[in-house]
C-alpha cells in the first residue's frame, strides 16, 4: 500500500523519542513512499516552538540518523510538519488542535484519517485520551492511537487508562508499542521455531530443560532517575519486553500468521500462566541495586533518586505455564542496569541425553537480539584424536551488509500502524496478564521489605547480584551466559 493519507498528531513532539526515533523513522517511510503527498504531522509539546523551528529540528533529526539523504527530499518531507504549543490539561488547546487537524486534512486530502501518538510522560496519557474524546478530535476516516510504555503502573492503573482510551478507540485501533517486538531477532523467533524440523520437533518439554532470557544493560539510569523511581527493573523491562519475548517462545503455534491468530495463540498460553506466590518469590526471584563503580555512581547517588530507595535496578525470576509446548518448563529471566555488557539474548537449554559418552556438554540454541543479530546452536563433537567430547558451535550471524538492511524497530512498528497490522503490538488481554504477574511479585517484594529484606547490592561489571544464581529449580542449572 502506498501513499497512505493521514494526519498524525504527536503528543511529545519536542521530546527525545521524537527526535531520535520517530522523525527519522517517518522520513524513511516517506522515502519509501508509504506516506508522501497526503500526510501532515502536528507535533505538540509545551515549548513555544514555531513551525519553522520544528521543521529545522525534524531536518536535523533526519540528518543525524542518516548519512545518505537528499537535501531537497528532506526539505519537502519537513514541510509537512506543523507545531502547536500545547498544555495537555488545557481545553482550548485541544480545540486549536482540532482546527489545525481539519485544516491539514483539507490541505493534504487526508480523508479524515488520524493517527494519535502518545510519546510523552505517561502520567498524561489518560488526560490526553479523555480530551481526545471530550473535544471530539477523531476524524471521519480511520482513527488509530499509538501508546508508548509504560501502560499503567499496575493492573488497576492500567485498567483505568484502558477505560479512558477505549472511550474513543476500539481495541483494534489501539497500538501499544513494545519496541522489542520491532526487533529483527525477536521477529525471528517464530520462523526459527516453526520452519525447521530439527528445531520444531524439540521445542517442547520433552527436550527443553529451561529457557533463559537476558536483557542486560551496561549503563545506569542516567537522567531517568525520576521515572525509574516509579518503576524499577520489573515494571520497566519485565512487564513488557521480557514477557513478550517469553510469550513468543512458549506459545502454541498459531493457526496462521494473521494478527488475530497470533494474538489468540498468545492469549491461549497466557491463560495458563502461573502467578507466583510468596514462596515462589522467595525461591525463584532475585532483585538487586547497583553500587558505585570506579567512575560511576551508585543508584542511590543518582539524580532524583531517594538515597534510601529500595527500587530494584536488577530483577531475575522464573515464569512457568501450565499449557503450550513448554508447559512446566522453567523460563528464567534477568535484566538490569550497570551490568557487565549491553546484551539481549535468549538461551534455550536442552536436556542432557542419556548417552554412551558419559557427561556431554549441554546443547543449547541461542538467539542474540542485540548488539549483534545471531542464532547459534551448541552441539557436541568428538575431540580430535581422543575419545572425549568437545563443544562445537554452529553459527548464523548477520553480515555487516545484512545488519545495514535491518530497519529500526520504530520504523517497522510505525509502518505497521499505517497499514493497520497489529501483530507486533501488545493486546490488552496480554498486558493484563503481564500486570497480574508483576503485581504478584511486587506484592511479594513489599512483604519481604516489611521483613527487612532489601534488594541486594551488586557491583557494576557483573551480571547482577549473587542471589540471581540461586533462583533455579534444579541445583545443576545455572546461567548459560556468564
Ligand atoms: C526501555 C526501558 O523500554 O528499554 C529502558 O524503559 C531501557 O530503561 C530500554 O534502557 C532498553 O532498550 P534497548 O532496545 O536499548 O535494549
Amino acid at each position: 500500500m502506498n501513499n497512505i493519507p493521514v494526519v498524525l498528531i504527536l503528543f511529545g513532539g519536542s521530546g527525545d523519542l521524537a527526535h531520535r526515533k520517530l522523525y527519522p523513522a517517518l522520513y524513511n517511510l516517506y522515502h519509501k513512499n508509504l506516506i508522501h503527498d497526503h500526510f501532515g504531522v502536528i507535533a505538540t509539546a509545551r515549548r513555544p516552538w514555531s513551525h519553522d523551528y520544528l521543521r529545522q529540528q525534524v531536518t536535523q533529526a533526519v540528518f543525524e540518523n542518516n548519512d545518505d539523504v537528499d537535501e531537497q527530499e528532506v526539505k519537502e518531507f519537513a514541510s509537512h510538519f506543523y507545531y502547536q504549543s500545547h498544555d495537555v490539561t488545557h481545553v482550548d488547546h485541544y480545540i486549536a488542535l482540532k482546527d489545525l487537524a481539519s485544516e491539514l486534512d483539507e490541505k493534504y486530502q487526508a480523508q479524515g484519517n488520524r493517527i494519535f501518538y502518545m510519546a510523552m510522560a505517561p502520567r498524561f496519557f489518560g488526560t490526553i485520551a479523555t480530551h481526545i474524546h471530550d473535544q471530539n478530535l477523531t476524524g471521519s476516516g480511520f482513527n488509530r492511537l499509538v501508546v508508548e510504555k509504560p501502560f499503567g503502573r499496575d493492573l488497576k492503573s492500567a485498567e483505568e487508562l484502558n477505560k479512558e482510551i477505549r472511550a474513543s478507540f476500539d481495541e483494534d485501533s489501539i497500538y501499544r508499542i513494545d519496541h522489542y517486538l520491532g526487533k529483527e531477532m525477536v521477529q525471528n523467533i517464530m520462523p526459527l521455531r516453526m520452519t525447521n524440523p530439527i528445531v520444531k520437533n524439540i521445542w517442547n518439554n520433552n527436550f527443553v530443560q529451561n529457557v533463559q532470557v537476558t536483557l542486560a544493560e551496561s549503563l545506569g539510569v542516567g537522567t531517568r532517575g525520576g521515572y525509574y523511581e516509579t518503576s524499577g527493573a520489573l515494571r520497566d523491562m519485565v512487564q513488557n519486553h521480557i514477557f513478550q519475548i517469553i510469550t513468543l517462545l512458549a506459545m502454541p503455534e498459531p493457526e496462521n500468521l494473521t494478527a488475530d491468530a497470533i494474538h489468540k495463540a498468545k492469549q491461549d498460553l497466557l491463560a495458563s500462566l502461573q502467578i507466583p506466590g510468596l514462596d515462589d518469590i522467595k525461591k525463584h526471584f532475585a532483585r538487586g541495586q547497583y553500587c558505585a563503580g570506579a567512575t560511576t555512581p551508585a543508584y542511590l547517588e543518582e539524580d532524583q533518586v531517594d538515597p534510601n530507595s529500595t527500587v530494584e535496578t536488577f530483577a531475575a525470576g522464573q515464569v512457568k505455564f501450565n499449557a503450550g509446548p513448554l508447559a512446566g518448563v522453567p523460563i528464567y529471566f534477568r535484566t538490569g542496569k550497570e551490568m557487565k555488557e549491553k546484551i539481549s539474548r535468549i538461551d534455550i537449554v536442552l536436556k542432557h541425553m542419556n548417552n554412551l559418552y558419559g557427561t556431554a556438554h549441554s546443547n543449547n540454541i541461542s538467539i542474540i537480539i542485540d548488539p549483534t543479530s545471531e542464532i547459534y546452536f551448541t552441539i557436541n563433537g568428538k575431540k580430535i584424536s581422543t575419545d572425549g567430547l568437545r563443544r562445537e558451535i554452529l553459527d548464523y550471524t548477520f553480515s555487516k551488509q545484512e545488519m545495514g538492511q535491518v530497519p529500526d524497530g520504530y520504523e517497522r512498528l510505525l509502518h505497521d500502524v499505517f497499514v493497520a497490522d497489529s501483530t507486533n503490538f501488545t493486546h490488552w488481554a496480554e498486558l493484563k496478564r503481564y500486570w497480574e504477574f508483576v503485581d504478584a511479585v511486587e506484592d511479594g517484594w513489599r512483604k519481604l521489605d516489611g521483613e527487612g529484606d532489601k534488594p541486594e547490592s551488586y557491583a557494576p561489571m557483573a551480571f547482577g547480584p549473587k542471589s540471581a544464581n540461586d533462583i533455579f529449580d534444579n541445583p545443576k542449572e545455572h546461567w548459560i551466559y556468564r
